[in-house]
């Protein structure tokens, strides 16, 4: 079993580097599907799900060649249907429903396993097989498979979103980039990964415009050539190690961050006496002084990330005063005030709100990373903590944060990764 063992109390400082945000680099290695020619992809984050996204094209034929450390040539000018082998990887990640959208835009068809990921209560995709099926594809799942076919190819539509979804959104405009005639997509997600993936399609030869408001439109090209596109910087790698520096105090230069995409988080921040400052590519976070209380939101963007609402709970565990986290965007993402309550931490969740009451100091113990954003949490609670902290299941933190462990210790925390029996 392998976990990280924590001895609280450093204050962080010093400098840490940010590498290429995961919630794009999963949409746009399966967008290099819909290439026939190389896509060297730059600034390539090296955690778990990008190497299970490639090793999934590379069981559908696709040859997938590492240049350096962070980067990748794609080529998919060959692929065939999917082996038993890839259906296996595919149940492992929940971004492989994005090889539906590129599949079906590619060959008019695609088979797909359902879906797996973090589990944060029920995670719908109504939404995306309403796009494609208004783009001419009939769906049908069974068997634990989606089955997309378009026997008489992808027309345009328009097509009005019922939810803001991420995964919607960049599904659909995956299938509409080759399809014929304009779709117009409405009450899109505006997230910086959205915009990358809308970037990399156009840098690659797609017409989409639009992307970063609610109406994204996409002009169906016939098809798409290689080049090379750099993925931009994780905003959320980079607001986690902001949370980490509020909750143990000192100071940390966070390097190769859009400091736009991190206005949500810096807000915040702000609000609970950190200071942030914000520079072209950098950041540079400090806290010497209280925290204070604040109250958080979760909303699709450019509202307050949910994937940064477990690390900023924990930064609220050790300020003055009480404060209320709402969750905006998922039915059950508080299971890990449990592991935080093991810590100390004094907090009530009723549904979608939870109340937090601030104290002194967190104490080491044994916790789970309950998901991927919940255990990034737990490392913060135990760098912050009195005592020793034991993280296990660590295997979904690795899912997206690359070098934790090695960019933590680097700037002053006791953190180590132990493998035991
Ligand atoms: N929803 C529907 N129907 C759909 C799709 C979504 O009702 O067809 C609902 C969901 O149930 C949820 C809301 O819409 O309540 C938003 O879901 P969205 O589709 O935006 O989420 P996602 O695409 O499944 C991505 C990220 C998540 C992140 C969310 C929100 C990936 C692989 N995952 O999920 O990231 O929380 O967007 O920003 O890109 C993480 O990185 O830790 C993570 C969980």
């Amino acid at each position: 079993m392998e976990k990280f063992v924590i001895r609280g109390g450093n204050p962080l400082s010093g400098e840490i580097s940010i590498g290429g945000a995961k919630n794009a680099a999963i949409a746009i290695i399966p967008a290099a599907a819909l290439v026939k020619g190389v896509c060297r992809l730059e600034n390539m984050p090296k955690i778990s799900d990008v190497r299970i996204q490639l090793d999934i094209l590379e069981e559908l034929g696709a040859k997938v060649t590492y240049v350096d450390e962070t980067t990748v040539d794609i080529d998919c000018t060959e692929l065939h249907d999917p082996t038993e082998s890839a259906y296996q990887l595919m149940c492992g990640i929940r971004a492989s429903y994005y090889l539906l959208g590129s599949l079906l835009g590619r060959n008019g068809k695609a088979s797909v396993s359902m879906p797996g990921g973090c589990d944060f209560g029920i995670r719908p995709i109504d939404q995306h097989i309403k796009g494609f099926e208004a783009l001419g594809a009939h769906i049908d799942v069974r068997n634990g498979k989606i089955e997309a076919d378009a026997t008489s190819g992808l027309h345009s539509a328009n097509i009005y979103f019922d939810t803001v979804s991420v995964g919607a959104t960049m599904n659909v405009m995956l299938a509409a980039a080759m399809a014929k005639g304009t779709t117009i997509m409405e009450n899109v997600a505006k997230e910086p990964h959205i915009v990358d993936l809308a970037n990399f399609l156009n840098s690659m030869g797609a017409k989409v415009s639009g992307a970063g408001t609610d109406v994204i439109k996409i002009k169906g090209v016939e098809s798409l050539h290689g080049g090379t596109y750099s993925i931009i910087p994780d905003q959320i790698e980079a607001g986690t190690y902001m949370a980490a520096v509020a909750a143990t105090g000192g100071s940390l230069l966070i390097k190769n961050v859009i400091p736009r995409h991190l206005e949500c988080i810096t807000n915040k921040l702000v609000d609970m006496n950190v200071e942030v400052e914000e520079l072209d590519d950098a950041v540079r976070v400090t806290r010497t002084g209280k925290l204070t209380k604040t109250n958080i939101k979760t909303l699709p963007y450019p509202g307050f990330p949910t994937d940064m609402q477990p690390q900023l709970a924990v930064v609220l565990c050790l300020a003055e005063g009480t404060s209320i986290v709402t969750e905006g965007i998922w039915d059950d993402r508080f299971r890990y005030m449990d592991e935080l309550k093991k810590m100390g931490a004094i907090t009530q969740v009723d549904g979608k709100v939870a109340i937090i009451e601030g104290v002194k100091r967190l104490n080491g113990a044994c916790v789970k990373a309950r998901d991927l954003r919940a255990g990034a949490a737990m490392v913060i609670a135990g760098m912050a903590a009195e005592g020793t902290t034991e993280v296990v299941d660590i295997k979904y933190i690795e899912r997206g944060y690359e070098d934790i462990v090695q960019k933590l210790r680097n700037v002053g925390a006791d953190i180590c990764r132990v493998c035991e029996d």
